[in-house]
């Protein structure tokens, strides 16, 4: 039995109403099929629960369109963080109007738009880091030419690379900022998580693969499975880079923040020890016209 089919195999069944958190966010919408490691993490954090050992309503494996729109759209925000200033503008722009166009897609989708409400609204910080993340990745599988079906999966994956800090407690989240997150193996969980969130969704590997192995690294010293090279997904180790780099530059996840400079540089340093080389190549591209040079 392969991954995807060992992850589906290991639903339990499917949630009846939607479950939120003791400040009553949204974590879990109803319908959401639920597998062995996220019905234990509910139990752990007291949430009470009922499951269907049947699908709730017509549920199939998933097919993403383009549907009429109801709600207002998440959006990329017009005004970027400054960290974006190094990046080429017209990649930028291309990436901007993609991810704007697949907030859109996602509006009518009940499991993605119920957690991306559930990011912005609960989980502010990793909702803005997403949205950062999945602008950098699709820039970068831009640059890869990825065709159109193959970048709304890295797209999709990167927006939820991180939907397993849903059912963290708030105090390891909260932590973070004074404690390295490899040493936090609670921490560590949100990767099966995630993955396993995706997986019973019936979403395919090349997106669910992306929650598991982002924190993975080449030279195997990542986790959760200290994979090695090409036992990492590519999508996931393009959104490594993606991730890294915001992580790196951003405050809610270091304490000494790095300058993008910085940042680049720690990537580039590791190119073809803990991140892939097609992945640091496409990175690398979007700053082409900024001479890197004078500051490396
Ligand atoms: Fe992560």
């Amino acid at each position: 039995m392969n991954e995807v089919e060992q992850r589906k195999g290991n639903i339990i069944g499917y949630i009846t109403h939607d479950v939120s958190d003791k400040f009553g966010r949204l974590l879990l919408a109803e319908g959401t099929p639920i597998t062995d490691s996220v019905s234990r993490k509910l139990e752990e954090r007291g949430l009470v629960y009922r499951l269907s050992s049947t699908p709730l309503g017509n549920r199939r494996s998933k097919t993403i369109g383009l549907k009429r729109l109801n709600a207002k759209p998440f959006k990329v925000p017009v005004k970027l963080d400054k960290k974006f200033d190094r990046v080429d503008g017209e990649a930028l722009g291309h990436a901007s109007k993609y991810l704007n166009i697949l907030l859109r897609q996602i509006q009518e989708d009940k499991f993605f738009s119920n957690n991306i409400k559930v990011l912005s609204q609960g989980h502010k910080a990793t909702y803005s880091h997403s949205i950062n993340v999945s602008l950098i990745t699709v820039a970068m599988a831009q640059k890869l030419n990825f065709t159109l079906p193959a970048l709304q999966k890295i797209a999709l994956g990167s927006l939820f690379h991180d939907i397993g800090k849903i059912l963290l407690p708030k105090s390891i989240l909260n932590e973070l900022g004074s404690v390295c997150d490899e040493q936090s193996l609670i921490y560590q969980q949100h990767t099966e998580l995630g993955a396993d969130l995706l997986a019973a969704e019936y979403l395919p590997a090349e997106i669910y693969l992306i929650a598991l192995h982002h924190h993975e690294k080449l030279s195997g010293n990542g986790y959760p499975n200290q994979l090695k090279e090409s036992d990492i997904h590519l999508n996931a180790a393009i959104v490594s880079v993606a991730d890294t780099f915001d992580r790196l530059t951003s405050s809610i996840f270091h304490k000494n923040v790095c300058s993008p400079d910085e940042a680049i540089h720690e990537i580039l340093s590791a190119k073809g020890i803990d991140f892939h080389p097609q992945a640091v190549d496409a990175f690398m591209e979007l700053f082409q016209g900024n001479d890197l040079r004078e500051t490396l």
